[in-house]
């Protein structure tokens, strides 16, 4: 049997007198779609960056795909497919929207660096290679056009985009994507919402945190809702619409 994408087991974080992450657990089962909501300051973020190792976590463990990640490196988790993209899209400035995508197949490169610095026949292959994957995924995204523009001249919609198709360029089995629709207009959101479809449809889970709630019940299998840096419900998009305690949390500091 296939072992869950992501196990979370126990996880905490405190930050001074903040308990931001307060005894979490859940599991993400392999080639599913689940979202993450909650509030505003519910510890979302602070969630991808202790399953990344981005922050160390006051107590409890990750498992991806069974293995343990507890004390490696968020490049050696990047390395085992974990792949994230952040809340706020960072595109590298001085580079072209191709530049940038390729970027994301850095540890991907199998060719040692001397080869390439000789260009080899095979570190050239692999480079058309990687090249003309980045062009699939940019046509299938709608930015091929663009290629060869600064990605920092992009809209916000398409830097967002950009990230994600970045991060397939990692070859992920699990993708953590964090508010992927913000800035994204109506249209985008529905292209993104089969991109992300897509993305599933290729074998690859994934993990979305979403305020979103179009692109979340449309997409995800699974919801979970945090709120103050617990767990208050978990479900499929309809139970969790309709749950009251989800309600009251989104209610009783949001005027929607
Ligand atoms: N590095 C930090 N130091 C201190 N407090 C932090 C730090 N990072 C997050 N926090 C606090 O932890 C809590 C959770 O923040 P987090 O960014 O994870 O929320 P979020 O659910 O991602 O919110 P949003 O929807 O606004 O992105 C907040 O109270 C925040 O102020
Ligand atoms: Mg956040």
């Amino acid at each position: 049997m296939t072992p869950p994408a992501l196990e979370a087991i126990g996880l905490s974080k405190r930050f001074g007198g903040v308990l931001a992450v307060s005894d979490i657990s859940f599991v993400v089962p392999a080639h599913s779609i689940t979202a993450l909501i909650g509030p505003n300051g519910a510890g979302k973020t602070t969630l991808f960056n202790l399953i990344t190792n981005l922050t160390p976590p006051t107590t409890g463990t990750v498992r991806c795909f069974g293995e343990l990640l507890a004390g490696l490196a968020p490049e050696a988790i990047a390395a085992r497919g974990l792949i994230r993209a952040f809340q706020t899209a960072r595109v590298f400035p001085g580079m072209t929207v191709l530049e940038n995508v390729l970027t994301g197949a850095h540890t991907r490169i199998r060719s040692p660096a001397w080869r390439q610095m000789l260009w080899s026949g095979a570190a050239r292959r692999e480079e058309q290679g990687l090249r003309r994957r980045a062009e699939t995924l940019l046509d299938l995204a709608g930015l091929l056009k663009l290629a060869d523009r600064p990605a920092s001249a992009l809209p916000m919609g398409a830097q967002k985009l950009l990230e994600i198709i970045r991060a397939l360029m990692a070859a992920p089995r699990l993708l953590l994507l964090d508010e992927p629709a913000a800035g994204l207009n109506d249209t985008e959101t529905a292209e993104l919402a089969d991109m992300l479809r897509a993305i599933q449809d290729g074998g690859i889970t994934i993990v979305v945190v979403e305020h979103n709630m179009s692109l979340v019940m449309g997409v995800a299998d699974q919801v979970i809702v945090l709120d103050a840096g617990s767990v208050i419900a978990t479900g499929t998009p309809a139970e969790i619409g309709r749950n009251p305690v989800v309600i009251e949390a989104y209610m009783g500091r949001e005027d929607a």
